[in-house]
């Protein structure tokens, strides 16, 4: 809920109030769904989290695939390759699952979460394109 304003942009922006409200719906939907919830902890801290729905076919295709829903790390265990173990774990999981593949959305601003998935090997498939009217 702290870093969900990371994933507004500059196109179409949000109220910050409704960023909440959609990441409440988001939570409520995932947890109704087959999902994995990975937590990184250090010293019985939870540094971060990453959660992941594993039966999802993709909406163009209908192959299987995990999706990768959301994931977050604490600002103070930033670029401490938190983030990048839950993935390579996450993908893990996956691989046991019999799932081809993994997939996520992230927004065009959100530099640093566009960074974390060129550099583990995450390539762009499609484009959410939008206008302002
Ligand atoms: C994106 C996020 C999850 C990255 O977590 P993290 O644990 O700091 O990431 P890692 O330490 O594993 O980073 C691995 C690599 O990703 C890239 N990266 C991560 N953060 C970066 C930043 N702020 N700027 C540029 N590159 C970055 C770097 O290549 C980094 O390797 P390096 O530190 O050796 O240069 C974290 O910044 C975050 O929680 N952001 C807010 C929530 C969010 O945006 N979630 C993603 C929604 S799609």
């Amino acid at each position: 809920m702290r870093t969900i304003a990371s994933s507004a942009s500059r196109v179409r922006g949000g109220d910050p109030a409704d960023l909440r409200i959609s990441y409440a719906r988001l939570l409520e939907f995932l947890f109704k769904q087959s999902h994995v919830l990975l937590v990184a902890v250090a010293a019985e801290e939870r540094l971060g989290f990453l959660v992941m729905l594993d039966d999802l076919p993709d909406e163009v295709t209908g192959a299987p695939q995990a999706f990768v829903a959301y994931m977050a790390v604490e600002p103070n265990a930033r670029r401490l390759r938190v983030a990048s173990a839950l993935l390579e774990r996450a993908e893990q999981l996956a691989r046991e699952k019999g799932l081809p593949s993994i997939a996520l959305m992230v927004t065009e601003e959100n530099r640093a979460a566009r960074e974390l998935y060129a550099r583990t090997g995450f390539v762009t498939e499609r484009r959410l394109l939008a206008k302002i009217l």
